[in-house]
């Protein structure tokens, strides 16, 4: 039987990039930050996004076409806060967070680390969680090299 505690703080102490799902639904834009995501495939090209089936972000994203796995940069501790439910959510229309809109007609958050655009592919249940998987329509590197990291429930910085 595994403890629970011991779990979470056996993959809290995993070092991982940050990054802000952005999607589309009947309300406006939404967003929710996430360290469980990553490369699934080159051919096709894949990526994934794991979300816990309780929150809210779940939902809109079923019900969204598609996401865009924005990669933080360093600066961008506000918004990783701030998309995780600990500050007050941005409007709908993403008013307060500079963005362009992207080809798949979603928010790219400024300045981040790297955008990677997906149409939904194919949805897995994976326990308490869904795998989003989604087809990689658009992809960029930005132009910050200083990644945020998340470590042991903590912000942190790349010392290079
Ligand atoms: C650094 C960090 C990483 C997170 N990673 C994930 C994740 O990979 N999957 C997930 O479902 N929630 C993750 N969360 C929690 C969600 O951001 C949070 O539950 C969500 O914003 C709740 O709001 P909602 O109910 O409006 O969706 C993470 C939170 C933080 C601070």
């Amino acid at each position: 039987m595994i403890d629970t505690k011991v779990f979470k703080n056996v993959m809290a102490r995993i070092p991982t990039a940050v990054a802000v799902i952005t999607s589309r639904s009947d309300s406006g834009f939404h967003g929710v930050t996430v360290s469980s995501f990553g490369s699934l495939s080159l051919d096709p090209p894949l990526a994934y996004v794991s979300i816990l089936k309780e929150i809210n972000s779940h939902d809109r994203l079923l019900n969204a076409d598609g996401f865009v796995i924005n990669v933080l940069a360093r600066e961008h501790t506000f918004f990783a806060e701030q998309f995780s439910g600990q500050t007050p959510l941005a409007d709908p229309d993403f008013g307060g967070v500079p963005h362009k809109i992207g080809q798949m007609g979603l928010p790219l958050i400024d300045g981040c680390v790297s955008w990677i655009e997906c149409r939904h592919w194919e949805q897995h249940a994976a326990g308490d969680h869904t795998l989003f998987i989604g087809e990689i329509v658009n992809i960029q590197a930005g132009e910050s090299d200083d990644p945020l990291v998340y470590f042991d429930r903590e912000f942190l910085e790349l010392s290079w």
